[in-house]
């Protein structure tokens, strides 16, 4: 666990603000996911800083990480642009009252619906990912007698060290135009349309990344790609570096408070700016686009233990009310995750369990070998690190309700995203007319 003001242990129960934990449980019951605003308001504050602390730049949140009209709200008053990658997401920011010249648009493949609806809401920039959004997007800006801003997203070729499925910049990936192959041509091509105007690059090398000399690698590439293009008469003036930070998720990683989460945007930042004065560039307006720095140790979720199964020797499984459907990072990716039961905070973690989800299915885990307080039947389970990448990646899976979202901020404590009931799960069900 990696406390702070706004989560720690005081006579043996686990506190979120100003909250137990076990209350938070019994008046919004679990599986729950719970979201600390103070956390989020802080990093969104250090970021903020940190990227305008050697030029200018903007810090805009990667909504894939957490969706909720509640947190986009609290993001956008902290100054927070926002990256988008769906239709979706556009309409969840819209309705947030976000400055729609304040989004990026992200997607390897956006459909002709979500290059409109992007269009019609005036966002600040589509990033261009494929030969055939420049000229869907160039056919449709000037269908509407507009000149849309444009990033290109380039792939410098730099494996970070992560994993393949989170890895996005080496040579395999699917995003982005190579530096070292078309790219070059990609935006003399865009500087050339009529209705689109070239703007910048972006670059993202993966998510969960710790060794930050990928993303020093990835700087040099692209400023040296920068250089290239500015002898062709064609000026970076936006640079976004993307997102990845890793963050805090058992005591194998470091433990970080968001000053420190913001030296590495501060680095990335001045690195950035450094290396285009080097290289005789204009100075670029800097973009990061962290997603998982800013709300993920925001999240705890709490579960209630149910069924304890003990194999002696084997493994003990200790079984809660959520699973793959609210969490499925275990499954799809082997993630580890650090937990505490609630109300034996103040307990030692001396057995190894296994925690298991509620789902038919035996990879249905939340974690597998985790240090654990005696659990029994009847406990708050709370698992530490689970605000990003788990509400945004939920599902209705065996028909369960994705559990709701609680905001704490300080002594008050809300839903931001209600709980689901049997009727929201069969909200779309219908039965054709032959049927009837
Ligand atoms: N920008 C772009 C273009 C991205 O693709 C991503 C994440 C981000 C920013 C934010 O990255 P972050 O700061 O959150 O690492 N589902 C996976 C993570 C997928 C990340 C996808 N792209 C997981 O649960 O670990």
């Amino acid at each position: 666990m990696n406390t702070r003001d706004t989560l720690y242990v005081k006579d043996g129960s686990l506190y979120i603000g100003a909250f137990r934990a076990t209350e938070l449980a019994e008046k919004f019951g679990t599986p729950l996911y719970v979201m600390d605003a103070q956390y989020i308001a802080e990093v969104c504050d250090a970021f903020v800083a940190a990227v305008n602390k050697s030029g200018e730049g903007a810090v805009a949140f990667a909504n894939k990480a957490f969706a909720a009209v509640a947190t986009a709200k609290l993001a956008a008053a902290h100054g927070l642009w926002f990256d988008v990658v769906s239709g979706g997401e556009l309409y969840l920011v819209q309705n947030a009252g976000a400055d729609m010249k304040k989004v990026l648009f992200h997607g390897n493949n956006k459909t002709p619906r979500e290059i409109d609806e992007g269009l019609d809401a005036g966002i600040g920039y589509f990033v261009i990912d494929s030969l055939n959004e420049i000229e869907l997007l160039d056919k449709k800006a000037g269908e509407r007698g507009v000149v849309q801003d444009v990033l290109v997203r380039v792939n410098p070729g730099v494996s970070a060290h992560t994993y393949e499925a989170v890895m996005t910049a080496a040579p395999f990936s699917k995003f982005g135009f190579d530096v070292h192959g078309d790219a070059a041509d990609v935006i003399k091509d865009i500087a050339s349309r009529k209705h689109l105007r070239f703007c910048g690059l972006h670059v993202h090398i993966g998510s969960q990344i710790y060794d930050h000399s990928s993303y020093d690698t990835a700087i040099d590439v692209v400023t040296d790609f920068m250089r290239g293009l500015a002898a062709d008469g064609i000026t970076t003036d936006v640079l976004d570096m993307g997102g990845g930070y890793g963050i805090y998720y058992t005591d194998e990683d470091p433990k970080f408070t968001p000053r420190r989460y913001a030296y590495t945007v501060e680095n990335i930042a001045l690195r950035a700016r450094e290396k285009s004065a080097e290289k005789g560039l204009k100075q670029p307006f800097i973009i990061v686009e962290p997603g998982r720095s800013i709300v993920g140790e925001a999240g705890i979720t709490l579960y209630t233990v149910g069924a304890v199964k003990d194999f002696p020797g084997v493994r003990k499984y200790v079984a809660v009310d959520g699973g793959m459907f609210e969490n499925p990072r275990y499954a799809l990716y082997e993630s580890r995750y650090s937990a505490m039961i609630a109300n034996k905070a103040d307990k030692p973690a001396d057995e190894v369990v296994t925690i298991a989800g509620k789902c038919c299915e035996s990879g249905d885990l939340i974690g597998k070998d985790m240090p654990l307080q005696h659990a029994e039947t009847g406990d708050i389970l709370a698992v530490f690190s689970t605000g990003a990448y788990n509400y945004s990646m939920a599902s209705n899976y065996n028909l369960n309700a994705v559990p709701p979202v609680v905001l704490v901020d300080g002594d008050k404590a809300g839903y931001i995203v209600k709980p689901q009931t049997y009727r929201d799960l069969l909200r779309n069900n219908t039965v054709p007319e032959w049927m009837k």
